[in-house]
């Protein structure tokens, strides 16, 4: 696994810097296999991320036609609930660009937890996994769909997608999709497990905002905790992983020099 972590002055410049990085992951991955397969995070950071994807001036450096676009987490409500992950994905940018209707992978949040994080894997195997490669070697990991991007957040109690502290998803090792209840929202989530996130070829964290400053620490510097910490669980085996923070969230770490 490469490690980057980038501070940057302010959350504006963060989403700048994800922007540009979507965009090149983006190009290369349809030069390379012709598709762009992105999971993308909810809660409120990514907000800014998604305008300016939509904006003039990115809008036109995305070949959108060519995304196939999931969530690596989402509640478990009706599409244009308040707290869908998806309502703020659709209204800032999904519906901004021209990324046909069945390339964008809703999880049904409307329907019963179990079933809908049966359906989402099922439908990740599909459209994310590698075809089986006939007589060559095949990857170790050819059971697990390799994303091209997963953008992830991290809560101020160091969760990460719906991965939260002391719940069972955090332990599971044959699902790539999970239905995870979690006692302090007293609410089920759907969500990618460690075992998903950790095959993608790129994992990228926003974080941004003081709340977040003593967590990162603990996560990035910290003893190794993942049921205290579950952002420590985020290893990608052979990707690339990088955290985006501005100066805020990164005031207690010590900024890395280069790569890991
Ligand atoms: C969710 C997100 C979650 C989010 C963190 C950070 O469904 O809530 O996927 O993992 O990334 O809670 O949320 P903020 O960006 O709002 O701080």
């Amino acid at each position: 696994m490469d490690r980057e972590i980038v501070v940057l002055p302010d959350p504006g410049v963060v989403a700048r810097e994800a922007a540009d990085r979507w965009v090149t992951l983006a190009r290369e991955s349809i030069a390379a296999r012709g598709r762009f397969t992105a999971a993308l995070s909810g809660g409120s950071t990514p907000r800014a991320l998604f305008s300016l994807l939509a904006s003039e001036a990115y809008t036109d450096k995305v070949e959108w036609d060519r995304l196939l676009v999931f969530w690596s987490d989402e509640r478990c409500v009706p599409p244009d609930h308040a707290d869908s992950n998806y309502r703020l994905a659709h209204e800032t940018l999904l519906s901004k660009v021209s990324i046909p209707a069945g390339n964008v992978y809703r999880v049904r949040g409307e329907i019963d937890s179990g079933q809908a994080a049966l359906e989402y894997e099922e439908a990740v195997r599909r459209e994310v996994g590698t075809p089986t490669l006939v007589g060559s070697e095949m990857p170790a990991d050819a059971s697990v769909p390799p994303f091209d991007l997963i953008l992830l957040g991290m809560g101020p109690d160091g969760h990460t997608a719906s991965l939260f502290p002391g719940t069972a998803a955090l332990r599971e090792k044959k699902r790539l999709v999970a239905a995870n209840f979690v006692p302090r929202l007293n609410a089920h989530r759907i969500t990618f497990t460690p075992l998903l996130i950790n095959a993608a070829s790129h994992v990228l964290f926003l974080v941004a905002g003081i709340d977040k400053a003593d967590v990162l620490r603990a996560v990035l510097e910290g003893e190794f905790e993942p049921d205290v910490f579950p952002a420590q669980l985020v290893k990608p085996a052979q990707g690339q992983l990088t955290w985006l923070v501005d100066r805020a969230a990164g005031a207690h770490i010590e900024q890395e020099r280069g790569h890991h």
